[in-house]
């Protein structure tokens, strides 16, 4: 039996921060050899909010370079362009036309996100899962790698393929494979620095709130010197009146790759002002490797390129076949 299949994707919009990472990219790169990996950037997805135009290409080469920078490798994971795989966009207008309008509107990110915007949402943003729906279903993905944000999304992708397999297909050939979240336990919900009962976010006003991936050193020591504690001696991850401390002492936890148990008896008796410094040289020192290799990457525009193109290629015979798949379910005259 050949691998089971991975899909999972970025948005350029903004900085990368620590949430995008440990929730998602750096588990894509753990598990990676054990599956056939496609990442794509969705920079479709990224005009459901108001964009800049000018920044757009070059922010897309950037994800794609730290994909790369934080180990993604071609060996097993195949990297592109959502918007230049077009079966992207034909298959979530397909799905919209399956997809009941009350689905979307329950979605918490829709509300969420609407109600930052007033007047000006628009239709896109509502539709944003059923396009992610779409880049997941095209490439019959078992598994879907993210944070827990995303959950929900994951849900409804999993609704959408059973509807189109209930009403163009029988049980025993359905047409869309229904794909599995892989949700970790830890890291799955990054927490803001400025308020630890809020995830991590790359629209958050508020730059202190995150540490991005490309952060200098003297910003990380600086965010984290200023970032919310409480006034209690001695930490501890089981504290649920204490948010900032159970988030901060995670990502101690995943950045230096101690166990949790390790974690907890070093740090039981420390106070913020030994903790803030400790944590700050294991971020820094975590995401120094990847900072060097991201600007070696953004230097080798060619080889990005080729990267990207190659890519684009091998996700294009993938996802055409399943688009000709749900079209010939859906009754379409194929081209003549
Ligand atoms: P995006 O670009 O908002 O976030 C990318 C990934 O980072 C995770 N994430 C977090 N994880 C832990 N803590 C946080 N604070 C945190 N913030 C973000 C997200 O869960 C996500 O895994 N809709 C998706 C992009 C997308 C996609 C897809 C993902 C489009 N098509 C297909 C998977 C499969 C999004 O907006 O991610």
């Amino acid at each position: 039996m050949g691998k089971q299949r991975v899909l999972s994707g970025v948005q350029p919009t903004g900085n990368l921060h620590l949430g995008n990472y440990l929730g998602a990219i750096r588990n894509w790169v753990e598990i990676q050899q054990h599956y056939d990996n496609f990442f794509c950037v969705v920079d479709l997805h990224a005009i459901t909010v108001p964009h800049r135009p000018a920044t757009l290409a070059q922010d897309t080469y950037a994800i794609a370079a730290l994909y790369l920078a934080c180990g993604i490798d071609l060996q097993y994971s195949t990297i592109f362009i959502q918007s230049h795989v077009s079966a992207h966009s034909e298959l979530a207008w397909l799905l919209n036309c399956v997809t009941p309008l009350n689905w979307l509107e329950r979605m918490i990110q829709f509300k969420e996100k609407a109600l930052k915007q007033g007047e000006n949402v628009s239709v896109g943003l509502l539709d944003y899962p059923v396009l992610m729906a779409a880049d997941i279903l095209l490439y019959d993905a078992d598994l879907v790698p993210v944070g827990e944000d995303q959950k929900q999304h994951l849900e409804l992708t999993r609704d959408i393929a059973a509807r189109v397999n209930d009403q163009f297909a029988g049980p025993e050939a359905p047409v869309l494979k229904i794909p599995d979240p892989l949700i970790r336990s830890e890291g799955a919900r990054v927490m803001s620095l400025t308020d630890g009962t809020r995830k991590m976010s790359k629209s958050d006003p508020l730059e202190q709130s995150r540490i991005n991936l490309l952060d200098s050193p003297d910003d990380i020591i600086k965010k984290l010197k200023r970032c919310k504690t409480d006034p209690i001696r001695g930490l501890t991850f089981d504290d649920r009146d204490r948010p900032e401390c159970h988030n901060l002492l995670t990502l101690y936890r995943l950045l230096s790759g101690k166990d949790k148990t390790t974690v907890a008896a070093e740090c039981a008796d420390m106070g913020w002002g030994q903790f803030k410094p400790l944590l700050a040289a294991v971020a820094i020192a975590a995401l120094e490797p990847i900072q060097a290799k991201y600007r070696e990457l953004m230097d080798s525009r060619d080889y990005l390129n080729t990267v990207l193109r190659q890519g684009q290629e091998k996700a294009a015979v993938v996802a055409g076949a399943t688009l000709t798949r749900v079209k010939d379910a859906l009754g379409y005259l194929p081209p003549l």
